[in-house]
């Protein structure tokens, strides 16, 4: 057997540098659970089509990629320019270059704010460095360590979830979840997945229900993946399931992930999450959305401002079918994130504690923590 084989799909890093190969290491996770295949990443437009064909996606490792990809094409900039004129190139004709990647890079997907948040975040620390007289070698080496510090916060963060998530469950307890906010999504642990992780641990011997989570079937493909290689007691169900599990009384909580949440508590998620809120208000199962400070959007007043991702009709028609599912031409809606209203939110659990409604006051006092 190959030393692959026996490796657990949570062995795996979901994002990585190869500082020598100046790449962006990811597992294609188009390809997963039938597959692992790593892949990486050195141009733009690389990075570009792995983000937006969904190989490395969740919000939080959209950012780590998107910054540490930014990262490797800075490096390549210097490195073409040197090439072109034998000479370093002054920050001037560096940054304007750095800035149309980034700009590319942030167009690959438009929901998860965690892109732009990451990408704003290198920019910052490019600006300064130069203000602060460092010249384009050493911006580059800062931008480095930047990168990486993103990816190091994301897991501490992600664990400060699962502590605080944790709180609101006890053992014994069944959770659904939707989507894959899993390690899978992150650098480690997850969000929603954190305290499912932790609790495994730790014994509490949870029962998770996965939705498949139509129509590219995170849930299925990744969720009850990651969660079965952990030896998490999980069951997959398809999405038209959760009110049965519900109403049988076999839920505790839900835990979902996010793409944006806005500054009065409505929250991008999934498409399909909102419908999962309102069967858990029917059913009384507290709704918990976690999140990192990170997908927090203060500036982005209601979810009726999110911009919510439409992609290809071929994703419900006939991806994963091995003749087309609908009659060809067919009008298909095919958004890729619903919102889900705060009223139908018992709490977003983030790494500085949890806010509750009125959402407006707790998530700006989380967000200044
Ligand atoms: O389209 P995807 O797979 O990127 O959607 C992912 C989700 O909706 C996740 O729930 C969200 O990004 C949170 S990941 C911790």
């Amino acid at each position: 057997m190959k030393e692959r084989d026996l490796m657990s799909i949570l062995d795996y890093e979901t994002v990585a540098l190869d500082d020598n190969d100046n790449s962006v290491v990811i597992i294609d996770q188009t390809k997963l659970p039938g597959k692992t295949e790593i892949i990486k990443l050195h141009t733009a437009q690389e990075i570009w089509d792995a983000i937006y064909l969904l190989k490395v996606r969740g919000a939080p490792a959209i950012g780590v990629t998107a910054a540490m990809g930014i990262y490797v094409l800075a490096k390549g900039i210097v490195e073409d320019m040197v090439r072109a004129k034998g000479v370093e190139p002054d920050y001037e004709n560096f940054y304007k270059e750095f800035v149309k990647q980034k700009d590319y890079l942030d167009s690959a997907r438009p929901t998860a704010v965690n892109l732009s948040w990451a990408l704003n975040r290198m920019d910052r620390v490019c600006r300064q460095a130069h203000k602060s007289g460092r010249t384009v070698a050493e911006i580059i080496e800062i931008l480095g360590k930047e990168a990486r510090e993103i990816k190091e916060e994301d897991i501490r963060v992600c664990q400060a979830i699962g502590e605080n998530g944790l709180s609101l469950v006890k053992p014994g307890d069944g959770i659904l979840t939707h989507c894959n906010a899993g390690q899978l999504a992150t650098c480690k642990y997850g969000t929603a997945t954190a305290p499912i992780y932790l609790g495994q641990e730790r014994g509490y011997g949870f029962r998770v229900f996965a939705d498949e989570t139509r129509p590219l079937l995170q849930g299925a493909r990744l969720t009850a993946y990651e969660l079965y290689s952990a030896g998490v007691d999980v069951t997959l169900i398809c999405d038209n399931m959760s009110a049965m599990v519900m109403k049988n009384g076999w839920v505790n909580a839900v835990f979902v992930g996010c793409d944006r949440v806005a500054a009065n508590g409505d929250v991008a998620n999934k498409i399909g999450t909102s419908v999962v809120a309102t069967v858990a208000k029917r059913y009384g199962v507290p709704f918990y959305v976690c999140a990192p400070t990170s997908t927090i959007d203060l500036n982005t007043a209601t979810g009726e401002d999110i911009k919510i991702e439409q992609r290809p009709a071929e994703e419900v028609t006939q991806m994963w079918y091995q003749e087309p599912m609908a009659p060809e031409g067919v009008k298909v809606f095919n958004p890729a994130f619903d919102v889900t209203d705060h009223e139908l939110i018992t709490a977003i659990v983030t790494e500085h504690g949890i806010a509750r409604a009125p959402f407006e006051d707790s998530l700006a006092k989380l967000c200044k923590k």
